[in-house]
């Protein structure tokens, strides 16, 4: 564990670190089970090593050693005590979990509905109409009411820093409750192997305090602007209504493209990708090659100025 935590570079995807409640004490139980596990295991190699030695064959030895068939005071003892160690685990474990299950009363906790599709992650926030994708807003010290939906396959909904993972289950709503202790981006990750686009199915979650969440808020709740502001944008979004918003906007039942609501405020592409026009560019002509296995088609006709006034268009949804 401590080993494998050591592989990603990145501090805000280690559940080592916790930033959160839920984090800490899962941090906790690690700590505590790891303890219990190096004591069972050097109590059993010291026996081992030691009965190796006390008991080998030495020279001039050319008979069988007296043999023992059973005894009921051993058998008693290594039935015991990992009885002891499983209840020693089971306690903490069965109490924090109810713990963190506990709800927060209602007005005070901030509700999101997560939705895992191949290979994104959609937020909508109940209480407040919003709807958004890869990046999920919280408030610093609020409970966050996660309700994890699924709509195609397996996925996980993990943000180490903070707590989890929960499975995303089609036809099924699992919760978890987190906060976060201070502000920050912490790194999501699926943590179910859900297809080709698995390993890039990333998201990011942006705990601010509660005056920028707010700000976070209300601008997320202004509506789009209607009139473009110049020719590229006007041409921008043409293209836009007539190549994407089929599945990025709920026209299309049978294909759901993540919202784009704001999309020029986002920090990524795809979750993937940091976010600017060339790597837009490399996203619209060929996603494959960003995220394998996305249903994110190419855009690949667009002459060089329609496929501009789209990135135009785009950059202006802020
Ligand atoms: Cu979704 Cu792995």
């Amino acid at each position: 564990m401590i080993l494998l935590a050591g592989c990603s570079g990145d501090p805000t995807l280690s559940v080592l670190d916790p930033k959160g409640s839920a984090a800490k004490i899962q941090l906790n139980l690690i700590y505590w089970s790891l303890g219990l596990m190096t004591v069972v295991f050097v109590i059993v190699i010291t026996i081992f090593v030691y009965v190796l030695v006390r008991y080998r064959k030495r020279k001039g030895q050319d008979r069988m050693p007296e043999q023992v068939h059973g005894s009921t005071k051993l058998e008693i003892i290594w039935t015991v005590i990992p009885i002891a160690a499983l209840i020693a685990l089971a306690i903490p474990t069965v109490q924090y979990t109810f713990d963190l299950a506990e709800a927060p009363p209602a007005e005070e906790t901030v509700i999101i509905d997560v939705t895992g599709y191949q290979f994104w992650w959609e937020f909508k926030y109940p209480q407040y109409g919003i709807t958004t994708a890869q990046e999920v807003h919280i408030p610093v010290g609020k409970k966050i009411l996660f309700r994890v939906h699924g709509k195609d396959v397996l996925h996980s909904f993990w943000v180490p820093s903070l707590g989890g993972k929960v499975d995303v289950v089609p036809g099924r709503v699992n919760t978890v409750i987190l906060d976060a202790k201070e502000a920050g981006v912490y790194q999501g990750k699926c943590a179910e192997l859900c297809g080709s686009g698995h390993a890039l199915m990333d998201f990011k979650v942006f705990a601010k305090n509660q005056a920028d969440f707010d700000k976070w808020k209300d601008q997320m709740k202004q509506p789009a602007p209607t009139v473009a502001t110049t020719s590229s944008e006007a041409n921008g979004e043409k293209i836009f209504q007539q190549n994407c918003i089929g599945c990025h906007a709920g026209v299309n039942p049978n294909i759901q493209g993540p919202n784009l609501n704001k999309f020029a405020t986002r920090t990524t592409i795809a979750g993937v990708l940091p976010h600017n026009d060339e790597n837009l560019k490399i996203w619209l002509r060929n996603p494959q090659s960003v995220k394998p296995g996305t249903l994110m088609p190419k855009i690949d006709y667009l002459n060089k100025d329609e496929l501009n006034d789209l990135i135009k268009y785009l950059d202006s949804r802020k």
